[in-house]
């Protein structure tokens, strides 16, 4: 019992249910005030949530308005996470535009379910599932070689996968979840599928695209950015600035990997983005959240074909051809936090994670 004549673990479940809920709020205030920063540079006024920017998308535009028209017959791409929300309807949409789409899934039964969902709908639809768990190296290189002996081609890796905000616990490599899932097993991934990447671009003339799923929630990482020295410290744990920890690496990775490209001479393009607030599975950690979310946020929220769109913009629209480094945010491009776009920071980060996947 504590002092205050309440059973300590219930106290204790309390302040997480309370953490969530301010976190949760936090990040909803960011996302709005951001949205009301960016009136002033809108062309048209839709409803409160839907303004267009520059590329003439918005906020309300799903994966099949941002792609329409578009032929991505001849591409190939994979796409990380495909057994749920942004993920799946990525990969329904790339599908029927055309592309051959590899799913990588941790569950192989819901990712056959959802591939035999899209052939049903698609009958034309050319998809895939390979066994694929990001917070296991050796997972990841499994994939990555089970994908290359395939000998398909490699157009577009979409690293789409990713946990929120769980309690702490380490991967099977040891190093904390989130991290571990959201950013090393994706900085591992491309970087297993790079050659086959570069090879593709050079013989099909087409220009490769790597596509990081990030989040607004990267403004809320520790106020340090990465904790190089403390990423497995578990008595300053908090779970959602690793959340954002591990977001603000995605769009780190991706402005570094542009520059590794750029030296390099390819025709391949790294860009991060925020695909909205979505609801999806990713709140099973909150309960409290997710309970909030399922009663107010289907008004408020973007429903999941709007969740897509940034993605399957980013990564087949024309408009974005030799754009590399950029954050995305409703299919247009936006400002990441002043750490995003810190070089330094960025090649720190790649050395840690190149040491970290040896
Ligand atoms: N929803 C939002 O509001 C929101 C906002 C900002 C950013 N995002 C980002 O959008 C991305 C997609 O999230 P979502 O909203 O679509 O969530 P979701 O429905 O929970 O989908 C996440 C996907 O990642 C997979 N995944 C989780 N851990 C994995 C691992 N270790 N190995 C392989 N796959 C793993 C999940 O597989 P299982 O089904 O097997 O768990 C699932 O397919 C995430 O990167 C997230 O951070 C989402």
């Amino acid at each position: 019992m504590s002092t205050w004549g309440v059973r300590e673990d219930s106290a204790h479940s309390f302040i997480q249910i309370y953490d969530s809920f301010i976190h949760w709020y936090w990040y909803w205030l960011l996302v709005r005030r951001r949205r009301r920063k960016r009136k002033s540079n809108s062309e048209v006024m839709m409803w409160p949530f839907s303004r267009k920017g520059a590329s003439g998308f918005s906020s309300s535009s799903t994966a099949l308005d941002v792609t329409h028209g578009i032929d991505a017959t001849g591409l190939t791409a994979i796409v990380t996470g495909a057994s749920s929300g942004i993920g799946t309807e990525t990969t329904r949409v790339l599908a029927l535009r055309g592309a051959h789409v590899v799913m990588g899934v941790r569950n192989m039964t819901v990712g056959k379910e959802v591939k035999e969902a899209i052939i049903k709908e698609i009958p034309s639809a050319k998809v895939e599932a390979i066994e694929l768990d990001l917070s296991s190296t050796d997972s990841v290189k499994k994939f990555a070689s089970e994908f290359n002996a395939t000998g398909l081609p490699l157009n577009i890796l979409i690293n789409n996968a990713g946990i929120m905000a769980c309690p702490f616990s380490l991967s099977k490599d040891n190093t904390e979840l989130q991290f571990a899932t959201n950013h090393i097993g994706h900085f591992l991934l491309t970087n297993l599928l790079l050659d086959n990447m570069k090879k593709t671009a050079r013989e099909s003339k087409k220009e490769g695209r790597i596509v990081n799923v990030s989040s607004e929630a990267h403004r809320f990482a520790y106020p340090e950015g990465i904790r190089f020295d403390k990423i497995n410290d578990q008595s300053s744990y908090n779970n959602w600035r690793a959340y954002g920890q591990s977001k603000l690496a995605n769009i780190l990775h991706a402005n570094e990997l542009t520059r590794h490209l750029k030296e390099d001479g390819v025709d391949i393009t790294a860009n991060s983005l925020h695909p909205g607030a979505i609801f999806t599975n990713l709140f099973r950690y909150n309960a409290a959240v997710n309970g909030i979310v399922n009663v107010f946020g289907r008004l408020v929220l973007k429903n999941v074909q709007q969740g897509a769109a940034t993605t399957c913009y980013v990564a087949l629209h024309p408009q974005v051809k030799g754009i590399s480094g950029k954050y995305f945010s409703d299919s247009n491009e936006a400002k990441a936090a002043p750490l995003a776009s810190d070089p330094d920071l960025a090649k720190r980060l790649w050395d840690f994670s190149t040491n970290l996947i040896k």
